[in-house]
């Protein structure tokens, strides 16, 4: 055995300022505990706020009979594990999205290494954006297919590789993000659908950081861009907007009926907790009535790029997560101390995760922060130099 090579590698990690670790924090609704000190958590991916929504959760209590709920499905959904609310879920979901079929999963992570790998064979080709998330390159690996990458939110790019490739493959699967993780910049989905059918092409979109926060009902970009109709797969997640676990699909039913019968991260693990599931759905079909949170989310993202970017930083994207480009992974790690030791905060991202030289502050806004709150955030940052 040679232990010594987790060691040197370990080593490398920490010279290059890439050590990481896991925090021992406390919550407390949007405030963070951590080392003696109480922060604003401008880390999480709870952007409506939902998970520490007392009314919302006593709603919840009040119609559902959680005490009667498992806290555990004790088995995988195609044994006995799929609960009745699973059902429910998934009608609401084909519902809201006015699709022929849905399908959840253990989390997004699930979705995305299962899916594409089930769907695509090695007689076709996945194109997908060079900068979606991990996940979704898991599933790639995975995948039989034939990869490739177009540049980021270059839609010449990807119409070139069509034009001298999709006659080679039988199907063909364009991927993309609607709002980008690291970047939160926004895809051009109406562009990707025009693309998607003059190539006749399937098109993959995974809305994490969108479901909850866009469209009229929160139903994501794919719905304030008015193409739900036109995306094969539409994919969102459950741990972030809606403060739950778990992911979806929605698609047509011969997709699903195939999922099921194929898809190893679906039929080769424990389905969800039945009172988890029952909390999503109740999250679901409420969902619409959060419009005045996705506004505040959005004005407050405004105002947030706008103060940064007088400063002189450099910033990326146009959502609620807003990327301060700190350059090195040193230069991302001080500025994330700096703002920790103010009262907020917020981790840095840094290579291999994000380019080289690319290290970041990874604002990751929450509408149920009280605009106080945020005001001394702006005027912290207003007194900040850009070096
Ligand atoms: C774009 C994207 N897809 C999928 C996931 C994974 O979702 P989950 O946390 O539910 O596994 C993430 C997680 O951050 C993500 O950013």
């Amino acid at each position: 055995m040679n232990k010594e090579r987790y060691s040197k590698k370990l080593d490398i990690i920490q010279e290059a300022g890439n050590y990481r670790i896991l925090r021992n924090t406390e919550h407390n609704g949007f405030l963070i505990h951590e080392e003696g000190r109480e922060m604003l958590n401008l880390s999480s991916n709870d952007y409506l706020g939902l998970s520490s929504n007392p009314r919302l959760i006593e709603e919840f209590k009040a119609e559902t009979d959680v005490m009667a709920l498992p806290y555990s499905a004790v088995s995988s959904r195609l044994l006995s594990g799929n609960h009745q609310y699973y059902k429910m879920l998934e009608d609401d979901l084909a519902d809201w999205y006015d699709k022929e079929a849905s399908l959840v999963f253990n989390s997004g992570y699930h979705a995305n290494i299962g899916i594409l790998p089930a769907l695509a064979n090695k007689h076709d080709l996945i194109l997908a954006d060079k900068l979606v998330h991990a996940s979704i390159i898991d599933g790639l690996r995975l995948s039989e297919a034939q990869m490739l990458r177009y540049k980021h939110l270059d839609y010449e790019h990807l119409q070139s590789i069509l034009v001298a490739h999709r006659e080679e493959y039988e199907n063909v699967f364009i991927v993309t993000e609607s709002i980008f993780s690291m970047d939160g910049d926004v895809a051009d989905l109406q562009q990707l659908c025009e693309i998607k059918k003059e190539f006749d092409a399937f098109l993959y979109v995974d809305e994490a950081h969108a479901i909850g926060v866009r469209g009229t009902n929160g139903l994501g970009c794919c719905e304030e861009q008015a193409c739900i109709e036109d995306i094969d797969f539409v994919v969102g997640t459950f741990g972030k907007a809606f403060a739950s676990m778990g992911a979806f699909v929605v698609c047509e039913e011969i997709f699903r009926n195939y999922l099921i019968n194929t898809q190893r991260s679906l039929i080769f693990t424990t389905a969800l907790p039945p009172v988890n599931v029952a909390w999503t759905r109740f999250v679901l079909n409420r969902m619409p009535d959060f419009f005045e949170l996705r506004n505040k989310l959005s004005e407050i993202s405004g105002r947030l790029r706008n103060i940064l970017k007088e400063r002189g930083f450099e910033i990326r994207g146009c959502s609620h997560i807003v990327p301060m480009i700190c350059g090195s992974n040193e230069n991302s790690v001080d500025m994330s101390e700096l703002l920790r030791d103010n009262g907020f905060f917020v981790l840095p991202v840094r290579y291999p995760t994000v380019p080289k030289n690319e290290a970041r502050i990874r604002f990751s806004l929450n509408a149920s922060i009280p605009y106080e709150d945020y005001e001394c955030l702006f005027e912290f940052l207003g007194c900040l130099e850009c070096e």
